[in-house]
């Protein structure tokens, strides 16, 4: 069988979605709307907006494709499965209704209490009144969500009382967040270790996919603003004897749950969790593959994506098996992310680090567009993947790119992975080029400084 495949999206997930699919001996063409200058190397970009259903309809009208999917959360949200599936278009990605489990915290809430999901207690505020009298119910840090989606900002951490009055303000006086902030809740902070686990889920079934681990604040060592995610490792090894008590309190309760709603869900659900005490409680639904850690789970399959996705949308799960390999992932983000990312800023890479580049190590585009070579167009711009037998070593192939990338007051960790051991194989070792060699020659090119090598990341 021949496949044709259409991704939809365009951030760093969507060129991991690509490159996976890529891989496939069954397709034959992948299209990606609307993509980005990275992906257009490996798949054919068509510049549409993927929330508009009938721009989507437009265009898969002309692909055909045999099968559409859904990267990010936005289609998802406004219908577009929906839309594809009533013309009888192959999805994989939920509905609109399952959707929501992302696109509204307190309907994800509601569900997780409903069907007994370990969370943190919570109160809804439908006003800044109510907000404000809320928060004697909880101690600090207030956790303020805002209800609806607002691209990573709607989350706040209120470490004291003016923190708390300001959400206030901008939630419900400023409206800095629009319709999504109009009801927010309030949320009993868990203090604990996070942890990405990932299933396939598809009519009542389900497979769980390797746990990662997401960088989520600015800043090493866990300081700074919170983003959508600085980088990722997988899989966790240390969590995974909790695998069986996450599976019974949250993945299982969830799936029954889906089917009790009728969701028909077929897609991958995304559980974002805190481990506290030994015991795991459910922050929140990704109805989709997290970024960055669809970059670091998706090539550990040992296996043909292509015909995953296109089972999970006919509604079946495959029995998937994993290489032991692990995956690092380390984003390079635009100055001023999260809040102001500086658009329009040269990247470049140096064709050398282009040429050094293997199927296990390799740089994904995020927010670049095309101009005269490459521009930052979004927060997140670029990702540095490293495939290796364990994780320390994949951890350098990661970095050892970062000197051949040049993007003036570029924000990145230095310490994504870093705590976890592993002995480096002496063989691979010697087979990455020492990261000082490359910084000589950017600087003898008098081009602008990485800054590759910093103690810290700058914050903003
Ligand atoms: P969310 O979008 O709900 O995952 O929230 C974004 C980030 O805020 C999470 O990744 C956590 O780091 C943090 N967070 C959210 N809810 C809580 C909570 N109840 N307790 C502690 N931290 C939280
Ligand atoms: N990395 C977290 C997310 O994709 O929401």
């Amino acid at each position: 069988m021949s496949m044709n495949i259409l991704v939809l999206g365009g951030g760093g997930r969507e060129h991991a979605i690509v490159k996976a699919l890529k891989q496939s001996k069954k397709v034959t063409h992948v299209s990606c709307a609307p993509g980005n200058p990275g992906i257009a190397k490996e798949a054919s970009c068509h510049l549409t907006d993927p929330t508009d259903m009938r721009k989507v309809l437009d265009l898969v009208q002309r692909l055909r494709p045999n099968l559409v999917v859904i990267g990010p959360e936005a289609p998802l949200a406004s219908g577009v499965a929906d839309a594809l599936r009533r013309f009888e278009f192959k999805v994989f990605g939920p509905n609109q209704r399952a959707a929501q489990l992302e696109s509204s915290k307190i309907f994800s809430k509601e569900f997780m209490l409903k069907y007994g999901v370990p969370t943190a207690r919570h109160i809804v505020c439908q006003n800044k009144e109510e907000m404000l009298a809320a928060q004697a119910q909880f101690q600090a840090p207030w956790i303020v969500k805002a209800d609806g989606l607002a691209a990573g900002k709607g989350v706040r951490i209120c470490e004291d009382d003016g923190d708390f009055k300001k959400a206030a303000v901008d939630f419900f006086d400023k409206k800095v967040l629009g319709k999504a902030s109009e009801k927010v809740i309030i949320e009993e902070c868990i203090k604990g270790d996070e942890l990405s686990v990932l299933a396939l889920v598809a009519d009542g079934k389900y497979s769980v996919l390797p746990m990662a681990q997401d960088y989520k604040r600015l800043g090493n060592g866990q300081s700074g603003p919170n983003t959508g995610g600085m980088g990722s490792y997988a899989p966790v090894k240390t969590w995974e004897k909790l695998l069986g008590k996450i599976e019974e309190k949250i993945i299982a309760p969830t799936v029954k749950g889906l089917e009790g709603e009728h969701f028909n869900y077929r897609g991958v659900l995304y559980f974002g969790i805190m481990i506290k005490d030994g015991e795991p409680y459910l922050l929140e639904y990704n109805v989709r593959f997290g970024d960055p850690e669809a970059q670091v789970i998706l090539p550990l399959l040992q296996g043909d994506w292509a015909d995953v996705f296109s089972q999970v949308a006919d509604g079946k799960i495959p029995k998937l098996t994993w290489t032991k390999n692990s995956a690092v992932c380390v984003v390079l983000a635009a100055p001023g992310y999260p809040d102001d990312p500086k658009r329009g800023l040269r990247v470049i890479v140096e064709k050398q680090t282009l040429k050094e580049t293997t199927p296990s190590t390799y740089i994904l585009h995020a927010g670049t567009a095309s101009h005269n070579g490459y521009i930052t167009s979004g927060g997140r711009v670029l990702n540095l993947v490293g495939i290796e037998k364990n994780v320390p070593t994949a951890r350098k192939r990661a970095y050892d790119l970062m000197p051949g990338i040049l993007m003036e007051g570029m924000l990145f960790r230095t310490d994504i992975a870093e705590e976890v051991k592993g002995i480096a194989s002496a063989a691979v070792k010697a087979k990455v080029k020492p990261a000082a060699k490359n910084k000589a020659k950017v600087k003898s090119k008098s081009k602008p400084k990485p800054k590759p090598k910093p103690k810290k990341s700058k914050k903003k």
